[in-house]
């Protein structure tokens, strides 16, 4: 066992499977007390069980650590606040919150229904705001806390995951808020774009060339909720993690303006706009073709 954690209290959402299991018990062997959090769904957000969140406690207990099971939905706000107030009654605090809770309905956006896009907002977005709605307030009078969310490659887009990438989008958007509005109480947030071995990423119709193991991204999450980082100040940030990578995400700017005197027309936007401010060429556009190519070839493996 480490001490990374020593002394702490982290609560995880997700941490019945994959990259949330890993991160519980990972903080766990670093000393901190855990909130172990998941609904227990399966892939797409169905068939909830509350023995997934509990394993992964005997699991923390049997290897000598303390943890407790909160098997609540976090998409709502009342499964999001229980998350914190079990680490505070039972644990007396919260320094950590680690929102890795995700689900998938993949379709094609002139396909996708209001019942595959409405759950995967509510788990993912919802369920980083319901927690660290809960989790700020109680960190803000702590005077500390670190909040972590969970987003994904796909923010940049994704051909047939619109529900996805927006969510993971606007989870990015929301770390940020977070690390703006926090600041001053000592609250730190940030967020990690996971490449990992696990049920959701073997869902993936392409081929990963970088990946890693879900311990990868536990060790990541760990060094975020450390002292260590913290001496740093890193707030405000987005981290890949993928194998042996680890890459920091440019922060959004302005790339390039334009000035023109008087008012705008379309007709005048139309002669100044493409000679000065033009375009940023989307990367994932023009992998489109390589995307394609590589799914094919997963769908054929024998090919
Ligand atoms: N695995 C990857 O390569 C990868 C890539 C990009 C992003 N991510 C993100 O990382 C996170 C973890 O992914 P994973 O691959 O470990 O997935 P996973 O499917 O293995 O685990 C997700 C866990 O979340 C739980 N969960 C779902 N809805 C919930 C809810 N409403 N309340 C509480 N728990 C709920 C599930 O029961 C499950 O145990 C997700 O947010 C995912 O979008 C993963």
């Amino acid at each position: 066992m480490g001490n990374f954690l020593a002394g702490k209290v982290i609560a995880v959402t997700g941490a019945g499977r994959g990259i949330g299991r890993a991160v519980a018990l990972a903080a766990a062997n670093e000393g901190a007390k855990v909130v172990v959090n998941d609904y227990g769904v399966s892939i797409d957000g169905g068939e909830p069980a509350s023995e997934i969140a509990e394993s992964v406690v005997k699991d923390i207990q049997a290897a000598g650590g303390e943890a407790v099971a909160v098997a609540d939905d976090i998409s709502t706000m009342a499964g999001g606040q229980r998350v914190v107030d079990v680490a505070q009654t039972e644990f007396g605090r919260l320094d950590g919150a680690v929102c890795v809770a995700g689900i998938l309905r993949e379709r094609m956006l002139f396909n996708m229904s209001e019942e595959e896009w409405d759950p995967v907002i509510a788990t993912h977005l919802k369920g980083t705001f319901t927690v660290f709605r809960a989790a700020s307030a109680l960190m803000r009078k702590q005077g500390t806390g670190t909040l972590i969310g969970f987003t994904s490659g796909n923010h940049q887009g994704s051909v047939s995951q619109a529900n996805y990438a927006s969510a993971k989008g606007g989870i990015i958007s929301l770390v940020r808020s977070a690390a703006l509005g926090l600041h001053k109480y000592g609250v730190t947030a940030n967020a990690i774009a996971p490449v990992a071995r696990t049920r959701m990423s073997a869902n993936v119709p392409v081929e990963l060339t970088e990946i890693g193991e879900p311990e990868d991204v536990a060790a990541l999450v760990v060094y975020l909720l450390s002292e260590r980082a913290r001496e740093e100040k890193i707030t405000g940030q987005v981290y890949t993690i993928a194998g042996p990578k680890i890459a920091v995400w440019a922060q959004p700017r302005e790339l390039r303006a334009g000035y023109a005197d008087g008012g705008w027309t379309p007709s005048k936007i139309a002669d100044f706009l493409p000679g000065t401010v033009g375009t940023d060429p989307m990367p994932m556009l023009a992998q489109l073709e390589a995307m394609a190519e590589a799914a094919a070839r997963k769908a054929r493996p024998n090919a």
